[in-house]
């Protein structure tokens, strides 16, 4: 099936919900997607993301920035991760490090984040402050193919959340947070069956429509 490695850097509740959608782990899906997580790689190694991996039975490792002194050696270190698990698709759950244009062109159309805002705003980070500082009343998050240009890549999809009279940066990060556990595996779906392809440097779907209901 569809081989996935996950790229992780925090709490990894993205991580759970598609592993979840796999059918891998404690909380799997009844009718899970044909994809399977390989391995989850972490530049923290107190990311609570890995433990997450570990009780699911996924492979782990751990490449800690600090480590290297230059970006693309802890880019190449990452790569030689990566590539032992030989993935079909590189996915970026809360992973905070910039990656050089050497690793993104390494994965050039296997290789997508989520981001929490609605692209092509608020791109980089504290979205959440600044959408509330701007008044939004829409909010959400977006899953985008990753370009070198941060943030900015094609985007595939997204979910909108609307912005409460009395939200503070807790509360609405909570509703994206829950509108990002939807997302991010409705788009490793549409992947994995082959609906959702990169082709030719851009975005190519099928003619049927996307937005089944999940089961
Ligand atoms: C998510 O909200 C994700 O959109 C964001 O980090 C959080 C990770 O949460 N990613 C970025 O800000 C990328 N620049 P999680 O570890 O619980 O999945």
């Amino acid at each position: 099936s569809y081989r996935v490695v996950v790229l992780v850097s925090g709490s990894g509740s993205n991580l759970q919900a598609l592993l979840d959608v796999c059918g891998q782990g404690a909380n799997a899906s009844a009718t899970p997607i044909d994809a399977k997580i390989v391995g989850v790689l972490s530049n923290r190694e107190e990311a609570l993301a890995l433990p997450r991996a570990t009780r699911a039975g996924v492979a782990t490792a751990v490449v800690k920035h600090r480590d290297y002194a230059e970006r693309i050696d802890f880019d190449a270190e990452m790569i030689k991760h990566i590539d032992a698990w030989a993935p079909d698709m590189v996915i970026l759950a809360g992973f905070m490090r910039i990656l050089t244009p050497d690793f993104v062109s390494h994965y050039s159309g296997r290789l997508i984040n989520i981001h929490p805002s609605l692209l092509p705003k608020y791109k980089g980070l504290h979205t959440h402050q600044r959408a509330l500082d701007a008044g939004d009343t829409k909010h959400g998050c977006s899953v985008h193919f990753v370009t070198p240009e941060l943030d900015g890549g094609p985007v595939i999809a997204q979910h909108r959340v609307s912005v409460h009279q009395h939200d503070n940066v807790d509360s609405l990060a909570q509703r994206v947070h829950q509108a990002e556990h939807q997302l991010y595996p409705r788009v490793l779906g549409w992947l994995a069956s082959g609906r959702l392809r990169w082709q030719d440097g851009q975005i190519a779907l099928d003619n049927k429509p996307l937005l089944e209901p999940l089961q």
